[in-house]
């Protein structure tokens, strides 16, 4: 079974990131065929800074090596080290209806948020259509945010192959219920465009002024509140040992659960949980060479792959005369 999974290089990861999509990710390294990539050509629908991009995508790279990413029990790339993507997605665009795309949620909410929307912004789905059926890709790990995305790559993918001929697996999107969405500080989702968010690599104070900062209610220590409403409780529960949890569960339910001594307690295990990974990201972001190594192993890797896939395509539409 195939597993594929992008990440854009545009800005720190955080830990809804982390819990909603890296996390479930890395546990396929072992059980499957794993394809993982930084997407910059879709950073470029928003990213118009060059130095900016590119340190984002070394980054990003280093974020997930230090993650726990083995390049030697993966395929790991960046997305534009592998053109042929590019010339599947202008081919799948000739297949697209527009209502497909004008119905995607992710398109209408950065229009409702004021920005002004380029070509790509509305195209960025027939292109992640082209990333997952590229590879032939079975299963795709992604937060709820982008499911409908996934459901766009079927709809086109089943108008390819039955325009075309049976070419693409039809890939199934994989979500995980317990992190479908991790709130922000503010309670909404967590979300770099909603500035919510706690970072993952971040310098000790930073990280304890944004725990800190979690957005609770007025309810009394003394009071029962309900932990699964509670922002504090709900990051909490993804990082604190399984016992300490049952402990805070119970402690909520029968009143007793002080905010503030909860929230200076996260602070010391989201440093501890990230520990080794902070400082293996420092020694990897201080090596950008060897990140480029490896990428560029990975990308060949890819672009056989991605070779097989594109000629069946060229092949099936007739653009091979
Ligand atoms: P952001 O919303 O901060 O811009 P991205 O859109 O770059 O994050 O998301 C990258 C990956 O992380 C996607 O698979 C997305 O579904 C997942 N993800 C992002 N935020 C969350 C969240 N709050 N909860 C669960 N998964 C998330
Ligand atoms: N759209 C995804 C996001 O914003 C990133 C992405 C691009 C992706 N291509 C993909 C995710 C292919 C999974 C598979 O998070």
């Amino acid at each position: 079974m195939r597993v594929l999974s992008g990440i854009q290089p545009t800005g720190a990861l955080h830990i809804g990131n982390y819990l909603g999509m890296m996390r479930p990710m890395l546990s396929y390294m072992d059980r499957s065929e794993l394809f993982v990539f930084i997407v910059n050509l879709h950073a470029l629908t928003s990213v118009h800074d060059g130095p900016k991009l590119s340190t984002g995508t070394l980054e990003a790279a280093a974020d997930f090596l230090a993650l726990g990413l083995d390049p030697d029990r993966c395929i790991f790339w960046v997305q534009s080290d592998v053109p042929e993507v590019v010339e599947l997605a202008w081919i799948l665009t000739c297949i697209t209806p527009m209502g497909l795309l004008e119905r995607c949620h992710s398109y209408k909410d950065k229009i409702a948020r004021g920005l002004s929307p380029n070509h790509g912004l509305f195209a960025y789905p027939v292109l992640m259509a082209a990333d997952i059926l590229l590879y032939q890709s079975h299963v795709v790990p992604v937060g709820k945010d982008q499911k409908q995305h996934l459901e766009v790559t079927r709809d086109i993918a089943f108008k390819f192959n039955s325009t075309f001929g049976e070419t693409f697996v039809i890939p199934e999107a994989e979500i995980s219920d317990e992190v479908a969405t991790v709130p922000g500080t503010d309670g909404q989702k967590m979300s770099k465009s909603y500035d919510n968010t706690i970072e993952i690599f971040l310098d000790e104070k930073t990280l304890k002024k944004k725990v800190m900062g979690i957005v609770t209610d007025s309810t009394p220590v003394d009071q029962p509140k309900d932990p699964e409403t509670c922002n504090l409780f709900q990051i909490y529960r993804h990082f604190a040992p399984p016992d300490r949890v049952a402990d805070l569960q119970r402690l909520y339910v029968e009143g007793g659960a002080a905010y503030g001594t909860i929230k200076k307690e996260l602070v010391g295990i989201l440093w501890d949980y990230f520990r080794e990974s902070r400082d293996e990201r420092e020694r990897l972001i201080n090596d950008p060479g060897h990140i480029r190594a490896l990428l560029a192993k990975g990308a060949q890797k890819a672009r056989d792959i991605a070779k097989g896939t594109i000629d069946t395509v060229r092949r099936r539409t007739g653009l091979i005369y």
